[in-house]
């Protein structure tokens, strides 16, 4: 029997050709915020990261990331002009509403919410909010609202400085084609009995190496830790024992970058047992879950999807529940 959270997964294309075709022009009173503050949990705040790459690199401008679960001795800054955005698939989290419970009235005058359900209390909290087009999602594991959310802040980012959109037009087309070329069965063979692993990512897909993590944390209650490739080098790569299994997100073109590849041989050195999520082949991949060739910008929606599809497959491979994990509710509203 087929699990929701594959059924999740395998929508995904449908789902982001909603998300292109949707009008955002009802954003318009938002344009021109100085800085951005993004406030998220979980896989929510994994995208909210990925949209702190897009904003800097498409608005030039400061964009702030909170991990709402983790406040504790922090607060969310004034700033002038600014656009607070609340990212919750659920629109319930309750660390989100404890995280601005101490906001200004000014503050609190541009919010923006992004959610996948409607009349929730975060449509009560903000001035302006946008659903997510992906349905409901009844896999506690978050995925098709993930890329949703993704897709609508890259739209948002791209909106706000009136970049010429026409390369994400054929995003539905490329994830269709990576849910076809991404063969997880091997690996998760592969992967099955061990009880750890690394999943690395640089620069924008350092988020989706984090995303990845969670998903096969959430799924397969495999011990996994997200990094970027230059951090893990420095201490954790400590840990790497022959056959240790390493997820590594690398970024096309990587074989001609000297610096990349000189890092993937140490890990190869050490006795890891290297996946590459790739647009290419290369002799240094025991495996790789294949990807489409992208643009950049794209690159971390497309590259969540083999790690879903790895994730769903080893715990398909490990006999669990995978649409209800152990100690998991999809959102913590309390
Ligand atoms: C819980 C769930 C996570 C989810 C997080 C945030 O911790 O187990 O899977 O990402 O809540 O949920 P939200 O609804 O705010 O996006």
């Amino acid at each position: 029997m087929s699990s929701e959270m594959l059924k999740n997964i395998l929508e995904q294309p449908e789902i982001a050709q909603r998300c292109l075709d949707m009008d955002l022009s009802l954003l318009e009173s938002l344009k021109n915020p100085d800085s951005f503050q993004l406030l998220a949990c979980g896989s929510s705040y994994h995208a909210a990261l990925v949209a702190q790459f897009w904003f800097e690199h498409l608005t030039g401008k400061l964009t702030m990331v909170f991990d709402a679960a983790n406040m504790v001795d922090r607060q969310i800054r004034q700033e002038k002009n600014n656009l607070l955005i609340l990212l919750s698939q659920s629109g319930t989290t309750a660390d989100i509403f404890k995280a601005v419970e101490s906001i200004s009235p000014a503050q609190k005058s541009q919010t923006l919410g992004i959610t996948n359900r409607s009349n929730t209390p975060l449509h009560k909290f903000c001035t302006q909010t946008i659903q997510t087009p992906a349905g409901e999602e009844l896999a506690v594991a978050a995925t098709k609202s993930f890329t949703s959310q993704l897709i609508l802040l890259l739209k948002l980012g791209l909106s706000i400085n009136s970049v010429k959109d026409s390369f994400i037009e054929s995003l539905s087309e490329q994830i269709s084609d990576t849910i076809e070329s991404c063969k997880t069965s091997i690996i998760a063979t592969n992967i099955l009995s061990k009880n750890r692993l690394i999943i690395l990512g640089d620069g924008i897909n350092y988020p989706i190496a984090l995303e990845g993590s969670l998903k096969m944390k959430e799924t397969t209650y495999i011990s996994s830790e997200g990094s970027s490739l230059g951090t893990f080098m420095h201490g954790p790569i400590a840990i790497i024992e022959p056959g240790f299994p390493v997820i590594a997100i690398v970024k096309k073109g990587f074989s001609k970058n000297a610096e990349t590849l000189k890092k993937l041989e140490r890990l190869k050195a050490y006795g890891a047992y290297l996946v590459g999520v790739s647009s290419e082949t290369h002799d240094i991949f025991d495996q790789v879950l294949q990807v489409p060739e992208t643009n950049d910008l794209l690159a971390p929606i497309i590259n969540v999807i083999p790690l879903q599809l790895l994730a769903h497959e080893i715990a398909k491979q490990r006999g669990l529940d995978i649409d209800r994990p152990r100690n998991l509710t999809k959102s913590i509203d309390q």
